[in-house]
């Protein structure tokens, strides 16, 4: 499927959805995505037909349900240009990846004074589980600044890395849109000795991804943003490094042996999943893959700075100071995530007003307070773009916009 607009939407069942009369402008993807009809079939084609437990039982059944768990890692592999599908870990989201690294990582390699880089540009799932070291154990956190068109300020990166344990930073801010240098950044990382974390999880859904170009030891991410099913999560590591961390949650699944005495584990990734792991959604995941390899990701980035480059400038020419877009202007380093104040209506108005033309929009901190804190905002309304929007989608919601300064009298 070469990309085409009207032949990606017709995929979506839900965006023929109308409410009032009016279609849905899906705007809130950098929230979660819509699926594609190929995921929904592929899952209950699935339930319909296949189901059964992986790994535990050696019927026929089971082995086919087995082997669909796994065609799922080894298209997640692909995806991301992993070396090996052994080194995709399934997870239940981006969150509980980035957990199972500070978890399974960090406790057993940091202590009082260690220092872990973060960016201001981070989501709440990867300062928390760093912020709990701290807590635990006297882990000391250090912060990279931003510019002031929202990108990473790399001016003092030396001294800040100088002495890391780890780096870990976003690569694609969800409240700015911001792709950082990654590469860059895990060799700065690797130089200062380093651990490079990446999460990303707006990153995977929107780009051609590499981790091996990127040289990055641990990358969280999400299927729910990419097209795929909530409930299963991603965490790709170097062997050398997942093989080195300890396991993450205790039971059946992760283990080679268990005796009155003790345990020891099996190797990764089972390692790392323990219990009955989320085998359809796994399934939907394959398909979701599937949906975006067929139409490329390299095509889906073009589509999505073209359609940003129309939302920067549409928003610009219509509402001019009125509006406040946060986050690079150029469109080589921002991804499509609009976040914005507008006039001083407060962003939960706006979201309301703009519900009651369909359009669906995020206002709110986004998982990002000390990002708003160095904004100065409380909140900000977002609206993010996926494949299968439109210059049309912008125009409508820049009519709600409109709208919005009529009801409350501008
Ligand atoms: C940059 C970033 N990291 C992590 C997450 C957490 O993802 P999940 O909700 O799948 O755990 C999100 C979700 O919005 C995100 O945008």
């Amino acid at each position: 499927m070469a990309f085409d607009l009207d032949t990606v939407r017709k995929e979506f069942p839900i965006l023929a959805r109308e409410i009032d009369d009016k279609p849905l402008v899906y705007l809130d993807s950098g929230n979660t995505s819509q699926k594609p009809r190929q995921v929904i079939q592929a899952m209950s084609d699935f339930l319909e037909n296949s189901y059964a437990p992986i790994n535990r039982s050696s019927y026929r059944l089971a082995g086919e349900a087995t082997e669909a768990y796994e065609g799922a890692r080894r298209a997640v592999a692909r995806l991301i240009n992993a070396p090996s599908a052994d080194e995709v870990v399934f997870t239940k989201n981006a969150t509980e990846s980035t957990n199972l690294i500070a978890r399974s990582w960090g406790v057993p390699n940091l202590g009082e004074g260690d220092v872990v880089v973060l960016t201001h540009m981070e989501h709440h799932a990867n300062i928390v589980p760093w912020q709990m070291l701290r807590d635990e154990l006297g882990v000391e956190i250090r912060w990279v600044p931003l510019t002031a068109d929202g990108q990473l300020d790399l001016t003092d990166i030396g001294r800040l890395l100088d002495g890391a344990k780890v780096f870990s930073f976003t690569a694609m801010s969800n409240v700015l849109g911001t792709l950082p240098p990654v590469a860059q950044l895990c060799a700065a990382a690797h130089d200062a000795g380093a651990l490079a974390v990446v999460d990303a999880c707006q990153y995977v859904p929107h780009n051609v991804t590499d981790v091996q170009a990127w040289d990055a030891d641990l990358v969280a991410f999400s299927s729910h943003k990419m097209c795929g099913p909530s409930g299963i999560g991603m965490l790709w590591g170097r062997m050398d490094v997942l093989d080195a961390m300890s396991p993450f949650l205790g039971g059946g699944n992760m283990i080679d042996t268990v005796t009155l005495d003790g345990y020891t584990t099996a190797p990764v990734p089972a390692k790392f999943e323990a219990g009955t792991p989320p085998i359809v959604e796994a399934v939907g995941l394959r398909a979701a893959v599937e949906f975006l390899e067929d139409l490329g990701m390299a095509e889906i980035r073009q589509h999505e700075i073209d359609l940003t480059r129309y939302a920067l400038d549409t928003l610009d020419e219509r509402f001019g100071d009125d509006i406040t877009i946060y986050g690079p202007t150029d469109t080589a380093v921002r991804g499509g995530v609009l976040s914005f104040a507008f006039r001083d209506l407060h962003p939960h108005d706006i979201s309301q007003i703009l519900d009651e033309r369909n359009v669906c929009v995020r206002a709110g901190h986004h998982c990002a307070k000390p990002l708003m804190q160095v904004l100065g905002v409380q909140s900000t309304t977002r609206a993010s773009f996926y494949l299968y929007n439109g210059t049309d989608d912008v125009d409508t919601l820049a009519d709600a916009l409109d709208s919005a300064t009529d009801i409350f009298g501008f």
